[in-house]
């Protein structure tokens, strides 16, 4: 049986989700909601009634370690934490407690029952400002906020841990996910919404919020900012690569998920005009504190060691994610 931790949101959804339909269904989630959705729990447990659902706080080591004593675990795939960048700036105590805190708990429970294999959900914040682009996973690790630290804290962790008690940890350093299921089952919902898709989106159904561009005078192709925005479909293939690839080779990794492709907001914007077929309303404001200019991922390793191959265009990703939040919107019109 594989746990996956904070499967109630975004990414570890749609991966409960992939792992479902392939040869992985024999799933126990495990999720406090307090930023993931019942609902969406609800939904995987409807595609595949095996999935289990234990609501429990990682922070709480009791509460884990009883998802060890009840069921079988062959590894785990961990999802959960905080990921808001500026809500870690202002509130870092949160952050340390909610993911480093967290994930201890969650290692030294794997660790008592002998359970020792674990991907994690790691990100290009880790990486800082880039010194060199493309990002290799050998770029220098110097975070610039608290949520990069947590994550780079982990990752270290998992090291002494390999050293220590043999566990073996494969990270996954992801750039900007993207997109929803091509379904509509599982998708991107955040409240506060800070993303640029979801958020070019939105203002699409809500007359009263027009979307904001942060800058346009970063020294970059049209003045905004630059990312490599990868489809959360694509993703999530990663994770099921990553999961056999500790199976066969029983070794501690890492691997950046990225397109190796940079768009601009702009970009973005203008595919998210094509996708709804409507001009979008914008205006520019200040920019975002900690944006930097441009993170491009190289990602050949992913490609070579995994045989991961993001498939999916920026258009399609944009395109179920446009879906996805119509769907959203009338599920949330008809509960109000
Ligand atoms: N942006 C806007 N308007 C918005 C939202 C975003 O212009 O309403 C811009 C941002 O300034 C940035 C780009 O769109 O230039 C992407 O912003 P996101 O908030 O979508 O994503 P980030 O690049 O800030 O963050 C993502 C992940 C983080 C992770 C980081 C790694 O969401 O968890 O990449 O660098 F830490």
């Amino acid at each position: 049986m594989i746990l996956i931790t904070g499967a109630a949101g975004y990414i570890g959804s749609q991966c409960a989700l992939n792992f479902s339909i392939n040869k992985y269904d024999d799933i126990v989630i495990f999720d406090n909601l307090s930023t993931g959705h019942i609902e969406t729990v609800k939904k995987l447990q409807e595609i595949n009634p095996k999935i289990q659902f234990i609501k429990g706080d990682l922070k709480n080591k009791e509460e884990i370690s009883n998802v060890f004593n009840q069921y079988k675990i062959d590894a785990v795939i961990h999802f959960a934490a905080l990921s808001q960048v500026g809500e870690s700036v202002i509130n870092p105590s949160l952050y340390y407690s909610n993911n480093v805190i967290g994930t201890i708990n969650l290692l030294n429970s794997m660790v008592e029952n002998n359970v020792l294999k674990i991907v994690f959900s790691s990100t290009a914040a880790t990486y800082g400002e880039p010194e060199y682009i493309p990002i290799d996973e050998n770029h220098p690790q110097n975070p610039i906020n608290p949520y990069g630290n947590t994550k780079l804290i982990i990752e270290k962790v998992m090291d002494d841990f390999d050293k220590a008690y043999n566990l073996k940890s494969v990270r996954l350093r992801y750039f900007n996910v993207i997109g929803a299921d091509e379904q509509t089952r599982v998708g991107e919902w955040h409240n506060p919404e800070t993303h640029l898709v979801p958020n070019i989106l939105k203002s699409v159904f809500k007359n009263d919020v027009k979307f904001k561009i942060f800058g346009d005078d970063y020294d970059t192709k049209d003045g905004t900012c630059i990312r490599d925005y990868v489809d959360v479909i694509d993703l999530c293939d990663a994770h099921l690569l990553a999961l056999e690839y500790l199976k066969k080779y029983n070794k501690t990794d890492v691997f950046n998920l990225g397109t190796q492709e940079g768009q601009s907001v702009k970009e973005i914007f203008n595919i998210s005009q094509d996708v709804t077929n409507q001009k979008i309303e914008y205006e520019i404001v200040e920019k975002r504190l900690g944006d930097p200019k441009i993170l491009l991922a190289n990602s050949l390793k992913a490609r070579s060691v995994l045989n991961w191959q993001p498939k999916r265009t920026t258009f399609d990703s944009i395109k179920n994610a446009f879906e996805w939040e119509k769907s959203l919107n009338d599920k949330l019109k008809a509960s109000n």
